[in-house]
């Protein structure tokens, strides 16, 4: 991995630019607000120096046909919905029954449009089904449908060696059949598969504890909890930590389920530019000064949420610069590693080390099981006792 000191980010590579002369790097860096609370007891840390991103754009035609596409889409599927309405064509989807009518709907009509209408037409380019380990290449099951895709039948063939760009393997382990694989089997011949289901239904094993022990080691922290599911890792620990009266600056760029885990909690939520310290520190300034709206109270908590680096973007968020914000700020850090662990860093152990930060400074890491490890599930790691009241809600 490139040299995170004086490095620019670009697709999610890092390109160097120690060449540059300083003026330019120090105007850049007191344009993105970071130099002062970049240095640390008057030293200068690498990450004084310039990030630079730059993304791919889509070319305009492409954006333009893709949204014709979906505005086309949308018409035909209204005018189908009519014709479905009055009976002249036959809905495939699920509808409430005659009888149920006085109950709650269990199918909202328009909730259900884009499922019906536009994903129903491409859905044939996802969810297909293999039949070996998802490596680079894998086999494919052949299938097709007799009824616009709301139905697939198997024809018995398999298409061999097709290019994967449906799953993460970042380190190879998915497809690696040796030792690891041995050792999968004899666990869950004693534990089952059981042992992977939630805790609060079957209790906690010795192996859960095992499994914690060792991520806290790998990640060089205190404490780490598992959890069987890396989206409920996110949607379902989020509202334990923060609720109302709290305050989630999050990226805009965040995974969804991190949105949802935002969204639960019941705390406001309020969007900052992706990556922009700029516009991250406007938005804890305001609820620094104005804190809760109407009763101007101070909130409860204010917690920023990023990833290590962004799933579709591929870049790497800039951990230095708003570390320094929520300590300036007081806030608390919760920091998504599922794309940057085991894949980042000297010994892949993320974005903290790929900075040469402690770990502990990020009040919350999580991450997932399942991009670099081959397996399932999600954690929550860092300090065990904080010296703020960051679970109390
Ligand atoms: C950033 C991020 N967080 C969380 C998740 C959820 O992880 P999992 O697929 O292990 O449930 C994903 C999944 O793609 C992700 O990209």
């Amino acid at each position: 991995m490139a040299n995170p000191g004086g490095g620019t980010v670009c697709n999610g590579k890092l390109h160097n630019h120690k060449k540059q002369s300083n003026g330019l790097q120090s105007r850049n860096c007191t344009k993105n607000g970071i130099v002062k609370e970049a240095q640390q007891n008057g030293k200068t840390h690498f990450y004084d120096k310039l990030i630079v991103e730059s993304f791919e754009e889509a070319p305009l035609h492409v954006m333009v046909f893709t949204y014709m596409g979906y505005g086309i889409g949308t018409l035909f599927g209204y005018l189908r919905d009519f014709l479905r309405n009055w009976g002249i064509e036959k809905c495939n989807a699920a509808v409430e029954r005659k009888e149920q009518r006085d109950f709650v709907p269990l199918y909202q009509d328009f909730e259900n449009f884009y499922t019906r209408n536009l994903y129903m037409r491409i859905r044939d380019n996802w969810n297909r089904p293999i039949c070996s380990a998802p490596g680079p290449l894998f086999d494919v099951m052949e299938r097709v449908s007799d009824d616009y895709n709301w139905t697939f039948r198997f024809t018995g063939r398999v298409i061999k060696d097709v290019i994967n760009m449906g799953s993460y393997n970042f380190l190879g382990l998915a497809a690696k059949y040796d030792e690891s694989m041995r050792t999968i089997k004899d666990v869950l011949e004693v534990y089952g598969t059981g042992v992977s289901s939630t805790r609060h239904e079957m209790g906690t094993l010795d192996k859960h504890k095992e499994l914690e022990d060792l991520v806290a080691k790998f990640l060089n922290v205190e404490a780490a909890m598992v959890f069987g599911m890396g989206f409920a890792t996110n949607s379902m620990n989020i509202p334990a930590l923060v609720g109302k009266g709290c305050l989630i600056l999050s990226d805009e760029l965040n995974h969804t389920s991190l949105v949802l885990g935002a969204r639960l909690s019941g705390a406001t939520i309020r969007i900052f530019k992706h990556n922009n310290t700029q516009s991250l520190e406007k938005l804890l300034r305001d609820a620094v000064i104005y804190g809760q709206p109407r009763t101007r109270r101070a909130w409860k908590k204010i917690l920023i949420l990023v990833e290590g680096v962004y799933s579709m973007e591929g870049s790497i968020v800039h951990l230095p610069q708003i570390i320094a914000l929520k300590k300036k700020y007081k806030a608390y850090l919760y920091m998504d590693e599922a794309h940057s662990i085991g894949a980042v860093g000297p010994t892949g152990r993320g974005v903290t080390e790929f900075f040469g930060l402690d770990p502990h400074e990020v009040d919350v890491l999580m991450g997932t099981f399942t991009k670099s490890f081959g397996a399932a599930g999600g954690y929550i790691a860092g300090r065990k006792v904080r010296e703020g009241p960051l679970v109390s809600v």
